[in-house]
């Protein structure tokens, strides 16, 4: 019989694995990922196959069970983004582009926790960066009396041994990919390492009933470096965001057990650290010039709450054999539908157009309600007339040309009249709702994109 092997082949991207070695993974189509891995380690408890399972007991759904403690970190953006606060117990990934912030958010999170009144104990262990260079962050933020215990650590068995024995409440580890197991014989930040570390650091955060925050490394595609199963195993996955020289970071809840998904929080970097921005709608729209074709506001729902953002088309005749299509902020897919749909159903030639869509301000959108803002832009830059500068355009675009209505159309007109917008182009909805009129807005209603073009002329 041959004998079990104990290695295995781990594709560093996506984590899938192969019995042997091959140059281009099958599961996430990248090239030159695959690592020859040993299995197993003491990171985790092996199946035993001689002892026999206990029964486990099955109970009611009904029934008492302690209610989630959630601490109110008084960063508030960050305490939407979490579902309504940090809950204890909780294992928490974030994941950002290199030099995006995260390790600057979470040592102002920290200390933040730790200068409560209830003195809860912070942990921040970096793997990173030497304890000269955190201090000197702590300095030119002006967080170095916080109450914070600060580790340099990468080995997890000397983490646990430690955390074991404290009163933890927060325990930030900064970066899970710096992190090793001994049993584990691979290189730290390889597939089964980050997968054993933050294994063993996760049971312990729900014994200790400690919330564990893990910064994870961000690849080239923009998910989180080694394993997507990594996202399985986190109660939350927050995303950092930001485009290089903008000021704006946003935190993108993507996976959360305690809350609603896709709830941002948004902050500005600056010289003492990230601060909270109350009325991302006013941010986003700052540097916007009225009266430019080619730039329409739309007013997006991101999460729990509405932000206004600036959509800019350029559309421009092509010097290439194949139009250019760049896109920044939303998906490129998405826009080649709205074109396709504008060609097909207003009769637009768009195939001797480069078409350049960018929504301002770094933000990305992924609401098809902003088909309709995008349709808009794109023929505004086409005929080079403006539109109104206090008018907002949301709606879906299906494919036969429909507009379709979106959700929560009242709280997009009432943000957009909070910061004085006076029109607002939407879809055209069956069921009227008398509660829109109320916002003193004029709303124009539209039930296809051939309507659209009249619009300009
Ligand atoms: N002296 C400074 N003054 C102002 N801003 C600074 C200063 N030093 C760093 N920053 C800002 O902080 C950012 C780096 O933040 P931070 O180290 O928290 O990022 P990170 O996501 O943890 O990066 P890494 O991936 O390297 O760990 C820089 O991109 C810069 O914007
Ligand atoms: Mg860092
Ligand atoms: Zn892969």
């Amino acid at each position: 019989m041959a004998k079990k092997s104990t290695t295995e082949f781990v594709c560093q991207n996506c984590g899938a694995t192969y019995m042997k070695w091959q140059g281009k993974c099958d599961s996430c189509g990248e090239w030159n990922t695959i690592v020859e891995e040993k299995q197993g380690g003491e990171g985790f408890s092996n199946l035993n196959t001689k002892s026999k399972g206990k029964m486990i007991d099955f109970v009611s759904l009904s029934g008492s069970s302690e209610a989630l403690s959630r601490t109110h970190t008084n960063i508030k953006e960050l305490d939407r983004v979490l579902g309504g606060g940090l809950v204890s117990g909780s294992a928490v990934l974030v994941g950002g582009d290199p030099g995006i912030g995260k390790s600057t958010l979470l040592l102002q999170l920290t200390a933040s926790i730790a200068n409560l009144p209830n003195n809860p104990q912070c942990y921040y262990i970096s793997g990173e960066e030497a304890i000269d260079q955190v201090r000197l962050r702590a300095k030119r933020l002006g967080l170095e009396n916080s109450p914070v215990h600060l580790a340099s650590a990468t080995d997890v068995k000397d983490i646990i041994a430690t955390l074991e024995k404290s009163d933890a409440s927060v325990v930030i580890i900064d970066s899970i990919q710096t992190m090793y197991l001994d049993g584990v014989e691979s290189t730290p930040g390889s597939v089964s390492q980050v997968r054993a570390c933050s294994y063993e650091l996760i049971k312990l955060a729900k014994k200790k009933n400690f919330a564990l925050f893990l910064v994870g490394h961000v690849t080239k595609q923009g998910s989180i470096a080694g394993p997507r199963v990594l996202e399985h195993m986190v109660d939350t996955v927050l995303y950092f965001e930001g485009e290089r020289g903008h000021q704006f970071r946003i935190l993108r809840a993507v996976k959360n057990r305690y809350g609603a998904t896709d709830e941002i929080g948004v902050f500005e970097m600056q010289d003492q650290g990230l601060v909270e921005v109350e009325n991302p709608s006013a941010l986003f729209l700052a540097e916007r010039q009225g009266n430019i074709s080619g730039s329409c506001v739309f007013a997006g729902i991101e999460g729990s709450r509405p932000v206004l953002v600036e959509i800019q088309a350029l559309v421009s005749p092509t010097s290439y054999s194949s139009p250019k299509r760049a896109v920044v902020g939303w998906d490129s897919n998405r826009l080649s539908m709205v074109l396709a749909v504008l060609e097909a159903r207003c009769g637009l030639s768009l195939s001797s157009q480069d078409i350049y869509l960018n929504i301002a301000g770094g933000l990305k959108i992924s609401e098809p309600a902003a088909d309709l803002s995008v349709a808009m832009a794109i023929i505004s830059s086409m005929t080079n007339k403006p539109l109104p500068p206090d008018m907002v355009i949301f709606g879906e675009i299906g494919l036969s040309g429909e507009i379709r209505a979106v959700n929560q159309p009242n709280l997009r007109l009432k943000e957009a009249r909070k910061l004085g917008f006076n029109n607002a182009i939407m879809p055209a909805s069956l069921k009227k709702d008398k509660k829109n009129t109320n916002y003193d807005i004029s709303i124009h209603e539209i039930g296809n994109v051939q309507k659209l073009v009249n619009w300009f002329n």
